[in-house]
């Protein structure tokens, strides 16, 4: 059982476990190209959207409803209609639908999530008061909107509390040493970047390596014993985000329609926000220390046809190497799992080859 649960969290921290529920026949093909009824046996609802978004799509479902998988689907034959909740699943998704339609000009306002908040029954009516109301008013409203400072100052400061771009751009390369710690297992970890955008993270497992990497250009992901993947193009957009050596100095180059979000608090600290989409790009929203400067949060945004699933990434324990800081702690959440990477040693300006992050043959790596 714990070993399940452990496998199962690594499985969807590693985003492994996708390929196990794709038809005998499609594994190894390339999946984004296709329709979800190209490739899975019995979808009516999905139809058309791309195949690499029904297990995203899914994901948020499980999410939204506060459930397991087995919920609607009988294991290992995920094509079968026996369970109820399937059914009533499929007419959820039509009246979702049908809501978005009609009511919100197609946009998708309405989701699954807005009406189950986490659980099977909706909740239809209001709790009562369980404690007295706050003595004071919320008053974050009443602060003077002049006050807030504009995108242009908000990402000087984060360059100025980094080091300042000079500095920034003297490291090109960099190497870290750590651990991960998820579900209250801990393995060793190295994250290798290269600028301007090349990324590799080895975890070592009790079975082997484990890759997540992007290499300039597409993203892959592996493990010992399993031949290589390639990401879909989300997870392809989000890995090439964390790729983004020189991120601080980029990111109106990458986001051009950056804007100021609402000045929101994380933990009792009070953040600058921005948001930012592009093209190929998973939409964020980045918080900076209204103080420091520094960038605390990312969160990202991953489309699916039923709505988005969110991915947290918190910085902490910033620490200088070279005149630049840089996060030695970060934690990754999504609905589904979290873990946290505790770096011990970096270094930078080591030179590592650029085949580093290159991605094997899968039959070299069988062969392992
Ligand atoms: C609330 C119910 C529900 C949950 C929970 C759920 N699914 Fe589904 N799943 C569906 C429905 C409904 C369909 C069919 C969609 C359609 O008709 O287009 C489906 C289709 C699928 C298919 C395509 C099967 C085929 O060959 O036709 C796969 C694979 C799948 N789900 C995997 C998963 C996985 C993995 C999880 C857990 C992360 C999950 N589902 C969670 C309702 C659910
Ligand atoms: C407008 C609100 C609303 C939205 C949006 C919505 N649901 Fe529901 N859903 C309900 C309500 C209300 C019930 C309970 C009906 C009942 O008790 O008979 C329910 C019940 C269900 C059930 C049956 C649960 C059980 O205990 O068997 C499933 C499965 C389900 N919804 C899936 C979904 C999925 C998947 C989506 C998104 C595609 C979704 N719902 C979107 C309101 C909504």
């Amino acid at each position: 059982m714990h070993q399940q649960s452990t496998r199962r969290l690594f499985g969807t921290i590693f985003a492994a476990a996708f390929a196990a529920f794709l038809p005998s026949q499609a594994r190894g093909q390339a999946v984004e190209s296709k329709t979800a009824e190209e490739v899975f046996k019995n979808i009516t609802q999905l139809k058309g959207t791309p195949a690499d978004q029904v297990m995203p799509a899914m994901q948020f479902v499980a999410a939204s409803l506060g459930v397991e998988c087995n919920f609607c689907h009988v294991q290992g034959k995920m094509d079968l209609d026996d369970k109820p909740a399937k059914k009533t699943a499929r007419e959820m998704m039509a009246m979702t639908a049908a809501i978005n339609k009609n009511s919100f000009a197609g946009r998708l306002q309405v989701t699954c999530y807005s009406c189950h908040r986490g659980a099977t029954r909706p909740v239809s009516i209001p709790a009562v008061l369980d404690s007295d109301p706050p003595a004071h008013p919320d008053e974050r409203t009443a602060t003077p909107a002049a006050a807030a400072p504009s995108v242009d100052e908000i990402l000087g400061k984060y360059v100025a509390a980094l080091g300042g771009a000079e500095a920034i751009r003297k490291v090109t390369s960099r190497m870290q040493k750590g651990a991960i710690v998820a579900g209250g297992n801990e393995m060793p970890i190295e994250v290798f970047t290269k600028a301007p955008n090349k990324r590799v993270s080895v975890t070592h497992t009790p079975n082997g390596e484990s890759f997540t990497a992007f290499d300039g250009a597409a993203g892959w992901l592996g493990s010992t014993g399993q031949p290589p993947r390639d990401m879909s193009p989300a997870e392809a957009g989000a890995a090439g985000l964390d790729a983004e050596f020189y991120l601080a100095l980029r990111l109106q180059e990458i986001f051009p329609q950056l804007r100021r979000g609402r000045p929101e608090q994380i933990a009792g600290v009070e953040c600058q926000t921005l948001m930012g989409s592009a093209p190929g790009r998973p939409a964020v929203r980045l918080y900076f220390d209204a103080k420091s400067g520094l960038l605390v949060r990312t969160v990202r945004y991953a489309e699916t046809p039923l709505g988005r699933n969110p991915t947290q990434i918190d910085y902490a324990d910033y620490r200088e190497i070279d005149g630049v800081k840089i996060p030695f702690r970060w934690t990754l959440a999504r609905p589904n799992g979290r873990f946290t990477i505790q770096i011990a040693e970096a270094k930078v300006n080591v030179p590592v080859e650029d085949g580093k992050f290159a991605k094997p043959a899968a039959d070299a790596k069988e062969a392992k």
